[in-house]
């Protein structure tokens, strides 16, 4: 007889599958209640025991009382932030990942998973204009693909300069990089030179207009670029910042966690042609790639240097290296801040293999439709109007006349009706409504209806 945790329970089991049956088979996902709901914390208290409880009991009590409390990231209705909407397949896959034991750390152990992966990797680096033997990870999040390749930018830049002492060197970046390129340089000890963009898009004259004002210009070593700012949908000027980058040996990181996904839509290919001179590139599946959380594509135009950086090295992982740069077995552990790590691409790759490029693509454009719809509506209506055209799939307007307490109470409202899920933001220090779009199944009525309660 083994130990109980590990036998094999087929009442449990079944439980647990009738109950994500239920749940993939909902259409729509229901949205939910997130904080609004309230938790009974009393029996929450008494959960934990000495002897555990039945499965079904607790089963039963998560359905009741616990995931109520929880907005549905993909319900079609969830239009605040980012949102999440995994294809079928890929939620899937996330259950084979989970109960197949696999990860994704090195060759040695997951030669399989890492040609899988790989696979997506590629395709996602070919579709961007990365030249071949481009590669990297899949990483946690943009965030983490941000600090990875900020680390190696600082190593790279400080390569090139030394001249420069190591805390000197700086990475220029607009006021409308996501929060966590902020974050990442903080956490590396790298200054910004914050480049003002008039129009929130960071453009290469923009940057010649900073670095000609700036007293030492040639600290900076490294360009950050969004592609699809996170609050406006607004892709910088890639080709132009990307031939700058290539004429004056800097690094180009572009930052695409949320909108690099567009890269993929037929109407918007040209937008994103300067991707092809990135150094290092980020985009998030579980974003706008249909993909469960939490997995980012992180991609290096010279992955050999990436993982000169970043590699863990220690005795009992010498297994893991002992071929030469030429024989390189890859280890996605190489490219990143992470050593241990899920096969988080594989639901992403499971979903483009089964259901084609060409499904992607048009889910991809809806969500732009869908932002350029709400545009439409917005202007015929005589209550809104519109902050900033439509960009990619984020639709900025406004109601005239309403404090920043009455779209907070607003949002709120709609949520504890079931409407949809829509926070406010705020844009140039106004509070204004927002909405992002992702799921291609988000109806026209909801719209409609978000639209026509603001009247009041
Ligand atoms: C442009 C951009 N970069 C980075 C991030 C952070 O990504 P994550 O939440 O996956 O860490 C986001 C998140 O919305 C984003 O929009």
């Amino acid at each position: 007889m083994g130990h109980p945790m590990f036998a094999y329970d087929e009442k449990a089991t079944e439980a647990i599958f009738a109950y994500c049956r239920e749940r993939l088979a909902m259409d729509p996902v229901p949205l939910d209640y997130g904080g609004l709901f309230e938790i009974p914390v009393d029996e929450v208290a008494g959960l934990i025991t000495q002897d555990g409880r039945p499965v079904e009991e607790v089963l039963d009590f998560f359905e009741r009382a616990l995931a109520p409390a929880v907005v549905s990231i993909d319900a079609p209705t969830f239009l605040a932030f980012i949102p999440n909407s995994p294809t079928k397949n890929s939620l899937l896959f996330d259950m084979v990942v989970a109960c197949s034991g696999l990860n994704g750390t090195s060759w040695l152990e997951a030669a399989g998973v890492v040609t899988a992966e790989n696979q997506a990797l590629d395709f996602l680096a070919q579709r961007a204009g990365l030249p071949e033997g481009s590669g990297g990870a899949f990483v946690s999040g943009g965030s983490m693909g941000n600090l990875a390749s900020l680390t190696v930018a600082r190593d790279v830049g400080r390569a090139r300069h030394p001249e420069l002492a190591p805390h000197d060197v700086r990475i220029a970046i607009s006021a409308d990089a996501h929060a966590s390129v902020g974050k990442a340089l903080h956490v590396i000890g790298v200054e910004a030179l914050e480049v003002p963009t008039p129009d929130h898009r960071f453009t290469v004259e923009a940057l010649r207009a900073a670095l000609a004002a700036d007293p030492n210009p040639s600290s900076v070593v490294a360009i950050v670029a969004t592609a699809g700012t996170t609050n406006a949908g607004i892709v910088d000027d890639l080709e132009g910042l990307g031939q700058y980058a290539r004429a004056n040996d800097l690094w180009f990181h572009v930052d695409g966690a949320y909108g690099g996904a567009a890269m993929l839509a037929p109407s918007h290919r040209e937008v994103f042609a300067g991707l092809r001179h990135a150094d290092s590139f980020v985009v998030d599946p579980h974003k706008w790639l249909f993909a469960p959380l939490d997995c980012a594509a992180l991609l290096y135009r010279n992955p050999t240097i990436a993982r000169t950086v970043l590699a863990q090295q220690a005795g009992y992982l010498d297994i893991l290296h002992v071929a030469d740069d030429e024989d390189y077995e890859w280890n996605p552990s190489d490219f990143a801040i992470h050593l241990s790590r899920r096969a988080r691409g594989l639901p992403f790759w499971f979903s483009l293999v089964t259901y084609g490029v060409g499904a992607y693509e048009s889910a991809i454009e809806r969500g732009i439709e869908l932002a350029t719809l709400t545009e439409r509506l917005v202007r015929e209506s005589d209550h809104l109007e519109m902050v900033r055209p439509a960009s990619l799939s984020i639709a900025l307007f406004r109601r005239p006349g309403w404090s920043e307490e009455r779209y907070n109470a607003w949002s709120l409202q709609l949520l504890r009706d079931q409407v949809a899920f829509v926070t406010p933001t705020k844009w140039e220090g106004e509070t204004i409504a927002r909405f992002a779009f992702l799921h291609p199944d988000t109806d026209e009525t909801v719209i409609r209806a978000v639209l026509e309660s603001m009247r009041d």
